[in-house]
């Protein structure tokens, strides 16, 4: 299938920017928010996102009112019945995203395709949502999404080569990368990123460097955009803290279980870059 029309379900960081990014690569898309305050918010993101590409040159504003003028905002999944291709993008939380396809099941085509962009709940246990699971898959987009090039294609026993392909188009006219990878907890990235974060926790909760020492070690030693605290701190801890609780509950392997510190800290409200303090202050 060939999709021309996107819905997004929920437009917080990760939904906004991917209702940017399609929609400045031609798609007309419907975006979902559960008020019109979160609504406003959302499509505001949006805005201040094409204002940067604006003032960097990159686009005019010509550019950025066409953009906006295909994206349509609404506060009701049924909105999404005339969509191709319907992007879950909502809180990480599982009764949160299967009332949210409960309500996909009634509003959405039978021939639609249907994403959820989770970085930690199972593809599988939400497939079981939906009406048809061949149709089904998950869309991981990277944060800021505008900037970062990957996009997991993550299937299950159940998805269709037919809706693979389709998604892997649509993922390269986004001017994305797709990668294919089994329905796993952490699917590619997280597998390997997460273990990678928490190291870093317990080498500084060891005595083994100070936080400072470690983001410049890895910077210059590795060539890397952001030492592993200030890449926590960008994701948010309690992301941090929900998938590694999550990996950890699969594979029980010890380098997933989350530090103490990570804990005390969530516990505590630093939540990295949103909430004004994490592993720095901001
Ligand atoms: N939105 C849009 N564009 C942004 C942006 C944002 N939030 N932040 C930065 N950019 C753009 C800038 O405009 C700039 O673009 P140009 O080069 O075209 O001018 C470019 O990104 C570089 O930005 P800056 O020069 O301002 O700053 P930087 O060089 O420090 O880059 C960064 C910022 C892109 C965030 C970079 O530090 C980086 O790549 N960090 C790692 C991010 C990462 O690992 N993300 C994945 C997180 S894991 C995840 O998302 C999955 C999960 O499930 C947890």
């Amino acid at each position: 299938m060939e999709i021309q029309s996107v819905g997004i379900i929920g437009c917080g960081l990760m939904g906004s920017g991917i209702a940017q990014v399609a929609a400045a690569s031609g798609f007309e898309i419907r975006v979902v928010e559960i008020s019109d305050e979160f609504l406003e918010k959302g499509i505001g993101r949006i805005r201040k996102g094409l204002d940067r590409l604006v003032k960097k040159e990159k686009i005019t504003s010509e550019d950025a009112d066409a953009v906006l003028s295909r994206i349509q905002g609404g506060t009701s999944v049924a909105d999404l019945a005339p969509c191709d291709l319907i992007i879950e993008a909502v809180t990480e939380n599982l009764e949160t995203k299967v009332a949210v396809f409960s309500q996909v099941r009634e509003a959405a085509r039978a021939d639609a395709i249907i994403g959820s962009n989770t970085s930690s709940l199972s593809i599988t246990r939400l497939m079981t949502e939906v009406e048809d699971p061949t149709r089904f898959l998950g869309f991981h987009f990277f944060n800021p999404v505008p900037v970062m090039k990957l996009v997991e294609v993550v299937k299950t026993l159940a998805t269709s080569q037919e809706t693979l392909d389709s998604a892997f188009e649509f993922t390269r006219k986004l001017g994305k990368t797709p990668v294919l990878c089994e329905d796993r907890t952490g699917f590619l990235v997280n597998r390997l990123l997460i273990p990678y974060l928490l190291d870093a926790v317990r080498a500084w909760e060891n005595g083994t460097g100070s936080k400072e020492d470690i983001d410049l070690a890895m910077k210059l030693g590795c060539g890397y955009p952001m030492g592993p605290f200030q890449l926590i701190d960008f994701i948010g801890l309690d992301t941090i803290l929900h998938i590694a609780e999550i990996m950890y509950e699969e594979f029980k392997e010890a380098r997933m279980a989350p530090p103490p510190t990570l804990k005390r800290l969530v516990m505590a409200g630093r939540l990295g870059r949103k909430s004004g303090a994490g592993f720095y202050e901001y």
